[in-house]
């Protein structure tokens, strides 16, 4: 597997603030790496010095195997790069906004008007496009957003925040449309304060606080962190507690507690330990009325790690 993002102990400051401390990481071919964090955690400053807009105090980034800087050209041309903040012009049709980025990418004539063609029904808006943006909603301007960071075909798409206080439907779409092209083989840096947004979309996660990356790995790896098992809660009919020794011995099961009306059960591997229950349950007529899987989630991971919510 390629290497495709190279990111080596970068560091920045404002003044005082050091927002960026010793980051590093990186993200192989194909693969979608998640950089979750609280509000001022550094992720955009992080992925300023990853798109070459910003320059490290100290540290390297490496894009495709070239140096990122500021004046790298064409080392740029590898990433598309969808921004926090919406950069479109408002009084401009999103074709013409789109045709617009697409010849400061340097594509032109009839490779341009396809590419603008394929960008804006890849993000479900070809029949708005002769719209003027100013007309757009918040979520269908940052559709076109990732529309223009997809023009030039790069090999690395880099999003800061990009569902940030849209409406449910474009947050949908968007997330559905990352997917797809992480499916058809795009590299992806996808940046977050949404734990399930990063939870689904992502391979391997590095969870930011404070200017520092805390946690990194896959997010099953992440939730061992916090060494807790999923929960198995059941209510049950016709139900004796001596069944309960029969579940304990069962594998993956790791714990059964009563509760209320009827259990709770710690599993390594709930889906595989429900199968087993059932069967038992079956032998011995109980009745399931209800069952809830409960899994330790980023969020708790965040807590374990800083003692404070990731969100506010
Ligand atoms: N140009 C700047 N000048 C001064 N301080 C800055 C600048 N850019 C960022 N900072 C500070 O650096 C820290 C990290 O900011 P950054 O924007 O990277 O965070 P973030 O993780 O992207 O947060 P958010 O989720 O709010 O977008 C913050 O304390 C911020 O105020
Ligand atoms: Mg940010």
């Amino acid at each position: 597997m390629s290497t495709v993002l190279q990111v080596s102990r970068l560091s920045k400051s404002f003044q005082q603030l050091q927002a960026v401390k010793e980051v590093s990481f990186s993200v192989q071919a194909g693969e979608a790496f998640g950089l979750l964090g609280p509000n001022g955690a550094g992720k955009s400053t992080t992925i300023g010095m990853i798109t070459g807009l910003l320059r490290p105090d100290v540290g390297e980034v490496f894009v495709c195997g070239e140096k990122m800087a500021l004046d790298a050209h064409r080392t740029k041309q590898y990433l598309g790069y969808v921004p926090q903040e919406v950069a479109l012009y408002p009084d401009l049709t999103a074709r013409e906004n789109l045709m617009f980025w697409g010849r400061l990418y340097g594509l032109s004539g009839t490779h341009l008007q396809a590419r603008v063609a394929a960008v804006l029904e890849l993000v479900g808006l070809a029949d708005r496009a002769g719209h003027r943006v100013a007309t757009y909603s918040g979520g269908m301007k940052r559709r076109i957003n990732i529309a223009a960071a997809l023009l030039h075909e790069p090999r690395l798409l880099v999003m800061d925040e990009p569902t940030v206080g849209i409406d449910a439907q474009s947050r949908s779409h968007i997330l559905e449309t990352v997917k797809e092209l992480n499916r058809q083989g795009l590299t992806i840096v996808y940046t977050s304060h949404y734990m399930e947004e990063v939870e689904l979309l992502c391979d391997r996660v590095a969870i930011m606080d404070q200017g520092s990356i805390i946690a990194l790995g896959t997010v099953a790896e992440l939730r061992q962190i916090v060494g807790e098992e999923s929960q198995i809660t059941m209510q049950l009919q016709n139900w004796q507690a001596d069944l309960a020794d029969q579940l304990l011995a069962l594998p993956t099961v790791t714990r059964v507690t009563a509760q209320g009306g009827g259990l709770a059960i710690a599993s390594s591997n709930p889906s595989l330990a429900l199968g087993s229950i059932a069967s038992v349950f079956a032998e011995h007529d109980v009745i399931m009325r209800s069952v809830e899987i409960t899994e330790p989630t980023l969020e708790t991971v965040f807590l374990h790690l800083t003692g404070r919510a990731l969100r506010d």
